[in-house]
């Protein structure tokens, strides 16, 4: 990127640039940590936690719209950007004040429903107090309509990754050509195979039987144009990402994902902290400390460490500490510390610091498994859900398929994987071929031994299940004792799920901690099914698609 041209833009007034590819989350930190966000109920900074477009903590206005997440824009010359909810600052806004009025929180789920004459008036007091920014400027949205891509292909490939890349390709020498979605802001480029980039689509219900058998699928391409495309094959590649952790003060800024910390490096690489400690022990806290170890002052892992960690930590001489409870990161804008406590021993300590990054635990997509209808299966090894497969990756419904990290294939089957499926779609399906290696299923694992640990430390500060929606653990566990048993129960009365993340964060935790509390295993406390469009999207995209005036921008 060095050398690339510049582009001016105007950030609370100020004016920044950003190089050609750059994202506003990046041309926004120049080794500062930023802090563009604050929460909704209890006002407090928030930083940017996940770099790759599912939490709430880069949220800013660009020219009128609201809630544009900066880690997935590129900023244009010109552009008018400010930070959205807080006055003055996100990182003090007068309205936490209201934080010390009532410590335990404003009740927005359950209160203000009486006398209900005054209700109306309540609702928008609380608006103020809570919500996401305020609606667009006249014409922001207006500005961003384009015609809709409408496709109608063999194969679709959603997710551009290393998997949905090999099937691409393996498709191509059968003579095939797959479209690839892919939500990346910079595509890759794979010879002889079309790429959708910035494109996030969703399930429509699968074919019926009528009609020409297609699956439709129904998304759009960033910033805003609807996308419409049949698929007689759909191989699902989504990848993976960092799941979070339940911690007091987990909200804290600086507290982010490894992705978060890749998408927090300047343009010349460099990370805005110099005291992380990274929380996990295995190929994700290697990838970290190879990328920014310099700025790592411990590391610390739930369980074990894996040899390659200690090796790489050891050249760099961080300290490690293995299987350690994460209890409380302190700090109010900015991390200042996270106290731990060592399995074994009981021994408490805590680690000065001015990030927490969480490389512990790799979770799936499975979003479009569970829309589209395909039976899935809890592994505790990971704590999350996977489609069932076939031994050539084709899902419980037939024409769907799953590569990669979604699929939970470990790394030593991914080839084999990719080649059945493209030897079913192109014809020539594996016969009585071996099952495709996958991670542990088994009983209780090592995670729900370290949650059944945790629920046992006696709680300081906020520990937020949900951070979209602000809510607290108390609140879950005030949920259970009152007889709400199951995820979905859960989530209607407490709100935990219901926000932009779509559960992303806040479930895998909830479905572990709930499993304790209803002593019942987590697959049967349920599951969540995310609603379209997963992501938010702007009404201008639908609307139009709807629009006979506008014309399909492709075939
Ligand atoms: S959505 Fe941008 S950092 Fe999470």
């Amino acid at each position: 990127m060095a050398g690339a041209p510049e582009r001016q833009f105007l950030f609370n007034r100020a004016s920044r640039d950003a190089r050609s590819e750059e994202t506003l989350l990046s041309a926004l930190t120049r080794g500062r940590f930023p802090v563009v966000q604050r929460s909704i109920r209890y006002h407090r900074p928030r930083g940017p936690v996940c770099g790759v477009g599912y939490c709430t903590g880069c949220l800013v206005r660009v020219n009128g719209r609201p809630n544009v997440r900066a880690c997935r824009y590129l900023p244009s010359e010109g552009d008018v950007v400010t930070t959205e909810n807080s006055w003055p600052s996100p990182r003090f806004d007068v309205l936490g004040l209201l934080d010390f009025l009532f410590p335990g929180g404003i009740d927005t789920l359950h209160g203000f429903r009486r006398p209900a004459w005054a209700v109306r008036s309540y609702h928008r007091v609380v608006r103020r107090l809570a919500g996401y920014g305020t609606v667009p400027d006249l014409g922001a949205s207006a500005s961003l309509r384009q015609a809709p891509v409408r496709r109608t292909v063999d194969v679709a490939i959603v997710g551009g990754g290393a998997a949905g890349t090999a099937v691409a390709q393996l498709l191509v020498q059968a003579g095939r050509h797959p479209l690839v979605l892919d939500r990346q802001l910079v595509p890759p480029s794979i010879a002889g195979v079309d790429v959708a980039a910035r494109t996030t689509v969703t399930f429509l219900p699968p074919p019926t039987g009528e009609g020409d058998g297609r699956f439709a699928l129904l998304g759009f391409e960033e910033p805003a144009r609807g996308v419409e495309i049949h698929a007689r094959h759909v191989v699902v590649a989504t990848g993976g990402y960092d799941a979070s952790l339940l911690f007091g003060g987990n909200d804290r800024p600086g507290v982010v994902t490894a992705d978060g910390a890749f998408g927090l490096l300047d343009r010349d690489g460099r990370p805005p902290f110099e005291r992380a400690v990274v929380v996990g022990g295995g190929p994700r806290a290697d990838r970290v400390l190879e990328r920014v170890g310099d700025a790592v002052v411990a590391v610390v892992a739930p369980g074990g460490i894996d040899p390659s960690v200690v090796r790489r930590a050891s050249e760099q001489q961080i300290p490690l500490y293995p299987r350690s409870l994460v209890v409380s990161a302190s700090g109010r804008s900015r991390v200042r510390s996270l106290a731990l406590r060592a399995r074994g021993s009981g021994a408490r300590f805590t680690i000065p610091c001015d990030a927490v990054v969480l490389a512990h635990r790799r979770l799936p997509t499975p979003q479009l498994f569970f829309q589209v209808g395909a039976r899935m299966e809890w592994r505790a090894g990971t704590g999350a859900y996977y489609p069932v497969l076939s031994d050539n990756a084709e899902t419980t419904v037939p024409g769907v398929f799953a590569v990669g990290a979604t699929a939970g294939i470990l790394p030593e089957g991914f080839t084999e994987s990719c080649t059945r499926v493209t030897g079913t779609i192109a014809g020539s399906p594996t016969n009585h071929a071996p099952e495709l290696p996958r991670g542990s299923q088994g009983g209780p694992s090592e995670l729900e031994g370290y949650y059944r640990e945790l629920w046992r430390e006696p709680r300081t500060g906020r520990w937020i299940a949900c951070p979209c929606e602000d809510v607290l653990l108390d609140e879950v566990e005030d949920a259970a004792r009152r007889g709400y048993r199951g995820i979905e129960v859960v989530k209607r009365y407490t709100g935990l799920g219901t926000g932009l993340c779509q559960g992303r964060y806040c479930l895998p935790d909830a479905l572990l901690i709930l499993s304790l509390l209803e002593e019942r295993p987590p697959p049967e406390v349920g599951y969540i099914t995310q609603r379209p469009p997963v992501v938010p999207t702007p009404l201008a995209a639908f609307a139009a698609m709807e629009d006979p005036a506008a014309a399909p921008g492709g075939s």
